[in-house]
């Protein structure tokens, strides 16, 4: 009998307990609810709500006093199709479509404005009946931000294209006059008009040439980011062409007394598929820096190496000033010509840009390596 009763005063004791720890943790849980940031909403399959914490209420701006709705008349969204043809008829995700799913969409308020949400919803089985959970995130600040973002990113890429379209029409313009200009001075130098005139006719054949070749660099820049630059692929020589600009290299580098050796490395007989007037453009772009950059009476080297069965790599190195390892990436950014230094030299800051964007057209790479006040070597490597 005693031990009866010790036996019930133990379970009554435990069960009390339970009922204590049980207390606490509801309460755990509530406070957790109501103090999330997100919004929570718990209905079952008729949309009806069950639970919502403070931040769903103040998400769809309902007072506690207000009688809730069901959860798709604030998010219309969900849908609950009790069949396949009215499934089909959905306007918007049936609920099952949705769950575990991150949801983008407008929602509605209790006084009718729209808010953007994001939700995710989950699925719980309580006594065979099914019981949903909606987590529910106001977006609407972020949606905004993102407009506005996609918006002057939209501005942006219109002025860049105005600008390059105004350049690309501008050289075109300035083309048409200058060619006149150096077509009749090529005429006058065929005569011969005596001292000074010969020279000063040289002066504006040169000058007008130089102006030429300014144009055309801007021409290629605004083509090649208007994405326009259409390459002519043939089979080339890398030698030849290389051959042929240090014919066009060699009166510059004798002014400076520069000499430039050339080791074709035995590939003069190796043909790559490319664009021969780009890749001249390329290379011509890269000695003459290696010539303007250089000290007198320096050397300029050119080799061509195969460095895999299916690349070849054309190296120009110089003896010149070099670069500073801080300014490597900076010799490609457009019209940047690094220092005062370079500002003695004749140029406009945008041949390594040209460069780069040909080398990367034709599915290879460009790189540098440097030493201040040694020389620079820069690294053609191209598909073959
Ligand atoms: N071989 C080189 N040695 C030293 N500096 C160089 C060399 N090549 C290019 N640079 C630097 O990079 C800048 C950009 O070169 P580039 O785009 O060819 O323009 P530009 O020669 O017209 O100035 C140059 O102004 C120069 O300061
Ligand atoms: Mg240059």
């Amino acid at each position: 009998m005693t031990c009866q009763n010790d036996l019930q005063a133990v379970n009554k004791s435990d069960i009390d307990d339970y009922a204590r720890e049980r207390e606490k943790s509801l309460q755990r849980l509530a406070a957790i609810i109501n103090n999330s940031v997100a919004g929570i909403i718990s209905f079952d399959r008729q949309g009806r709500i069950k639970t919502i914490n403070n931040a769903a209420r103040e998400i769809f701006n309902i007072p506690l006093e207000a009688e809730l709705r069901r959860i798709h008349e604030y998010i219309p969204q969900i849908c609950f199709p009790a069949n396949e043809t009215a499934r089909k008829m959905c306007t918007g995700i049936p609920l099952e479509e949705t769950l575990g799913e991150r949801t983008e969409g407008s929602a509605l308020c209790e006084q009718g404005n729209q808010v953007m949400i994001e939700f995710s919803i989950s699925r719980i089985n309580i006594d065979g009946e099914d019981e949903f959970t909606a987590i529910i995130n106001d977006i609407s600040e972020r949606k905004i931000a993102e407009a506005d973002l996609i918006e002057a990113r939209y501005i942006a890429e219109e002025a860049s294209r105005a600008k390059s379209e105004f350049l690309s029409n501008m050289s075109h313009e300035l083309r048409t006059p200058l060619n006149a200009v150096l077509g009749f001075s090529q005429l006058l130098e065929m005569n011969d008009f005596g001292m000074p005139h010969n020279q000063n006719i040289k002066e504006i054949l040169n000058a007008g040439r130089h102006l030429l070749s300014l144009i055309n660099q801007v021409l290629d820049l605004s083509r090649i980011e208007a994405e326009k630059l259409d390459l002519d692929y043939q089979d080339v020589s890398p030698a030849m062409i290389i051959v042929e600009t240090l014919s066009l290299i060699q009166n510059t580098a004798d002014e400076k007394q520069i000499t430039i050796e050339c080791d074709l490395n035995d590939l003069s007989d190796q043909i790559i598929n490319t664009d021969p007037v780009r890749l001249k453009q390329i290379i011509l772009n890269l000695l003459s820096n290696a010539v303007k950059y250089n000290k007198e009476q320096g050397k300029v080297s050119i080799k061509v190496e195969k460095p895999e069965v299916a690349k070849i790599s054309i190296h120009i190195e110089d003896t010149g000033r070099g670069i500073a390892a801080e300014h490597l990436e900076r010799i490609f950014h457009p019209f940047d010509r690094l220092d005062s230094q370079s500002y003695l030299v004749e140029g406009t800051g945008i041949g390594l840009t040209i460069c780069r964007h040909l080398v990367q057209i034709m599915g290879g790479t460009i790189d540098v390596t440097s030493k201040p006040g040694q020389g620079s070597c820069f690294a053609v490597t191209l598909p073959c």
